[in-house]
């Protein structure tokens, strides 16, 4: 049977391709054609890399082939082919992430957990280190609003992941386009969904997959039920999401897809997307002509979040400032350029 990769590789193509598929009867061969070369976007690759490996995954016993996948030299450079398990391209984290681009790449929890315990440092500490190097990746340097932008939001995804998804790893990939003035940046794993994981706080047990999706978005709103207690900085207080989709929203565009739901979110759009995806994505898209000094722009949305959140049914209404709250944690320092 001849499956064909829808010609657009949009988001919301692609996550019709994956109802689509669910939708195929048995075969004992399947042939994915990948068609001619065209715009392959850093979170659209990560998409269907996940779905094809899904699709892969659930049928151990038939053939799955690729053709006209030479046509995609991009992709197969990024990781793409590799990731769901066709001996084609890059391995996924292999290509050197030079020209502003992160390859997909695989960053395992458990590492992260290992390193955090043999460094004696929080695990939020080793994730801010690694968003840092890897917003360093994209902008070519460590400071300014951009790196604090992509820093800071490649930490708080990574850490929901590593604090919410209990999957047992995350798949990030991004690209810094310095003349379109834009970033895209998809993180994604395949663990228990937004849904499932703020049920766990009983404030938001009734919620289906769309209204979690819409609800975890807004602050306050924490599937941990102790959110906002005690006086570790690395505590949960809902920000995170609220935090990393305003500021794209400036002049960019959020996207968060689990399960069957999914939202686009603009300065003044909210589009819903049908899902059929395991875990949790999100892709960032900033642009970076409207970036302006990030500390003050936190300042500002945390404020008005927690203006908001007292209105909001179960979001934690606790005035204390958490790491989503902040731009840096371990590298905040007042220290002046000179000083050492
Ligand atoms: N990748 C994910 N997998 C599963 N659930 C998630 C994921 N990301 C977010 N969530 C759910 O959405 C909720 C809101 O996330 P958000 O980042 O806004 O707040 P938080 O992580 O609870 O607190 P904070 O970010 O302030 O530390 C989380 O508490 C969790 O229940
Ligand atoms: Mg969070």
């Amino acid at each position: 049977m001849i499956v064909t990769i829808p010609n657009s590789l949009s988001p919301a193509s692609i996550l019709a391709f994956a109802a689509e598929l669910d939708e195929l009867p048995p075969a004992d061969l399947y042939e994915f054609d990948f068609g001619r070369g065209r715009w392959f976007p850093p979170f659209s690759m990560l998409l269907l890399a996940i779905i094809l490996k899904r699709f892969r995954d659930a049928r151990p016993d038939c053939r799955c082939r690729a053709r006209n996948h030479e046509n995609h030299t991009y992709a197969a450079h990024l990781g793409f082919f590799r990731s769901f398990g066709l001996q084609h391209g890059n391995a996924p984290g292999a290509a050197p992430g030079s020209d502003n681009y992160v390859p997909i790449t695989a960053l395992a929890v458990e590492e992260i957990r290992r390193e955090a315990a043999d460094r004696w440092i929080e695990v939020g500490d080793v994730i801010e280190g690694k968003a840092r190097e890897l917003a360093g990746v994209l902008t070519r340097t460590d400071q300014g609003a951009l790196f604090d932008t992509l820093s800071y939001s490649i930490r708080e995804i990574i850490r929901n992941t590593v604090e919410h998804s209990e999957a047992p790893e995350l798949l990030i990939c991004a690209q810094y386009w310095p003349s379109r003035n834009e970033v895209e940046v998809g993180i994604a794993d395949a663990g228990i969904g937004i849904m499932n994981s703020l049920r766990r706080n009983p404030s938001f047990a009734e919620l289906d997959e769309r209204q979690a999706v819409q609800t975890a978005l807004m602050p306050g709103v924490s599937g941990n039920p102790l959110a906002g207690t005690g006086s570790d900085v690395w505590q949960n207080s809902g920000y995170g999401l609220y935090m990393t989709n305003r500021i794209c929203r400036s002049g960019g565009k959020f996207m968060i897809c689990s399960g069957h739901a999914g939202i686009q979110l603009t300065a003044t759009n909210k589009t819903d997307l049908e899902g059929n995806l395991p875990g949790t994505a999100i892709r960032l898209l900033i642009n970076t002509n409207r970036l302006t000094d990030l500390r003050e722009q936190l300042q500002r949305f945390h404020e008005e979040g927690r203006r908001a959140a007292q209105t909001i049914r179960g979001a934690n209404r606790n005035f204390a400032s958490t790491a989503s709250q902040m731009l840096s944690v371990d590298f905040q320092s007042d220290q002046i350029d000179d000083d050492f």
